[in-house]
């Protein structure tokens, strides 16, 4: 199903990024981001990036919507799938934060990059080997 970049089960994320995405603030990079993610419990939660004047405190379109879906009851090993859509002709793959904060709910974990024309797909695991996890501590 989502080991398909191309299957019909990546529509309703790919909506949700688009339209997540279509409310994102970013008037200092002109870079608008849409995130989607789905949790175990079947829900879809999207998220736009948030840009700031104070530049630093800009939040992540991923980052949006995992803080979505915590709030809506996701648990560590929860995440389902990742969508993260850019209208640019370059796939845009979430940034190092973004991989560390999903790694912290995410079992194996399908990415989906996309933009209006094409699709990329790559796996949590691959985009951040050997990650930091409670698992080394606790
Ligand atoms: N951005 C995201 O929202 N997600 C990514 O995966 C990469 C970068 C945002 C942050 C900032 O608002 C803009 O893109 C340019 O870096």
């Amino acid at each position: 199903m989502f080991d398909d970049p191309q299957s019909p089960a990546w529509t309703p994320l790919l909506e949700a990024a688009w339209r997540a995405r279509a409310n994102a603030h970013a008037p200092y990079s002109h870079f608008q981001v849409g995130a989607a993610l789905l949790t175990a419990s079947g829900d879809i939660l999207g998220g736009c990036n948030v840009e700031n004047a104070a530049y630093p405190v800009t939040l992540c379109a991923e980052r949006g919507a995992l803080s979505a879906a915590v709030a809506g009851g996701l648990r560590p090993g929860g995440l389902v799938a990742a969508v993260v859509v850019t209208d640019v002709a370059q796939l845009t793959p979430p940034c190092g934060a973004c991989r560390q904060a999903l790694a912290e709910f995410a079992g194996p974990l399908p990415v989906l990059l996309a933009n209006r024309t094409t699709r990329a797909l790559h796996h949590l695991e691959d985009l951040l080997p050997h990650s930091f996890t409670g698992r080394n501590f606790l």
